[in-house]
């Protein structure tokens, strides 16, 4: 890195230098027109933060809790796909520099690594994000494989019955290169993402394996498989909120997949106050999609979220400085959520109230 980057906008820059023109478009892409993509970083602009004055801000803590696991900071690393893509060392070199962050990692199932490899690599808790196969001994399998591995819990995503229509993916046919594998997935023989014509080899793979019939009633399934808590992450809408809390789940996260799936959804950071209003007290709120800084942390646990997680900001740091680009990230929003607090009159995450949003 030449000039080192001053935020994480910068690191996109630099990632995009880097990382093959194939990855990159699947990486940045929304769905279709890309207006939830921009959707969900705008509606963080749109949110003022009323600051409070004459707090004694001299000592800051920015430590909270996930679902009782003590993390350095309110932020935590989403799940995303094929890290291998953007630096060889791929999802170990993630989990390395969420755990030097003393944060959490949600490890997609669609990891270039195994499960039992990335946990073992990492001081963090890891937390494994599950697409339901339609073959559920599969996915049964898969779930008793990730327990045994030492995960957290299980973050079921539920936005993606099919994958969205990402245009630079079918122009390109996104697909995973020789040498690339669904590690997870390779021993129930769902490890090749191959080419198809005319479309993202991604999309034929969920079209082909994913279960599209999911609904409510597998969450108690998935609990019959396993003790660990279940998370349901991919919900914009308070009834569903409910719904995800009366079938059991510990946590939420609200989320649009970062806009690569319906587009012309709403931005999450406007959907969190009825959703918080609605299950803020039973279940635990996550949310994501736009979050580029620290400011926008602010908002979400103002608005009630206990803690927001990054997806693409961690791929740029990736792909532009494997191990120590994440960290990075993560010392950027750190530093910028410190001095946010510090602004705002929050001595510690507790001190973050929606009066900061909701001024009365
Ligand atoms: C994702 N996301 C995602 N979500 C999930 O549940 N499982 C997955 O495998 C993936 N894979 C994935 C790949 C890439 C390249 C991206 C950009 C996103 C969605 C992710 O968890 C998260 O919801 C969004 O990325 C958050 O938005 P930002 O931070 O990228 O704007
Ligand atoms: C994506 C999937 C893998 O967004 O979740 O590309």
């Amino acid at each position: 890195m030449t000039s080192p980057p001053v935020n994480v906008f910068e690191f996109e820059a630099l990632a995009r230098a880097a990382i093959d023109p194939m990855t990159w478009d699947y990486y940045a892409s929304g769905a279709n027109d890309e207006l939830t993509l921009r959707r969900n970083r705008s509606a963080w602009e749109e949110v003022a933060l009323h600051y409070r004055v004459m707090v004694d801000v001299s000592q800051r803590d920015l430590s909270t809790t996930v679902l009782g696991h003590r993390i350095s900071l309110p932020v935590c690393a989403a799940p995303t796909a094929f890290h291998q893509l953007a630096h060889p060392d791929g999802e170990l070199a993630t989990a390395r520099a969420v755990g030097d962050a003393d944060s959490l990692m949600i490890l997609s199932s669609l990891s270039n690594t195994a499960v039992e490899d990335v946990v073992a690599a990492t001081s963090a808790p890891v937390f494994f994000q599950l697409y339901v196969y339609r073959d559920r001994g599969a996915t049964e399998a898969l779930v008793r494989r990730v327990e045994a591995a030492g995960c957290k819990a299980l973050v079921v995503t539920v936005d993606a019955p099919l994958l969205g229509r990402r245009e630079r993916d079918v122009r390109n046919r996104f697909h995973l290169p020789e040498g690339f594998a669904v590690r997870n997935l390779q021993a129930a023989g769902y490890g090749a993402v191959d080419e198809r014509q005319g479309a993202s080899g991604l999309a034929a793979y969920f079209a082909d394996l994913l279960d599209p019939a999911l609904s409510w009633k597998d969450i108690a399934w998935l609990q019959s498989l396993t003790d660990l808590p279940v998370v349901v992450k991919g919900v914009i809408r308070a009834d569903d909120a409910r719904r995800a809390r009366d079938a059991g789940a510990a946590g939420i996260v609200v989320s649009n997949h970062g806009g690569r799936q319906l587009d012309t959804s709403p931005g999450t950071i406007d959907v969190l106050p009825r959703i918080a209003d609605a299950v803020g007290g039973d279940v635990e709120l996550l949310i994501d999609g736009g979050v580029r800084r620290g400011v926008d942390v602010v908002k979400a646990l103002a608005w009630g979220a206990s803690a927001v997680l990054l997806g693409r900001p961690i791929l740029w740091g990736l792909g532009a400085g494997g191990r120590e680009g994440v960290a990075r990230v993560f010392e950027l929003l750190r530093d910028e959520l410190d001095l946010a607090m510090a602004l705002c009159g929050c001595p510690s995450v507790a001190h973050i109230t929606r009066d900061l949003v909701q001024p009365g």
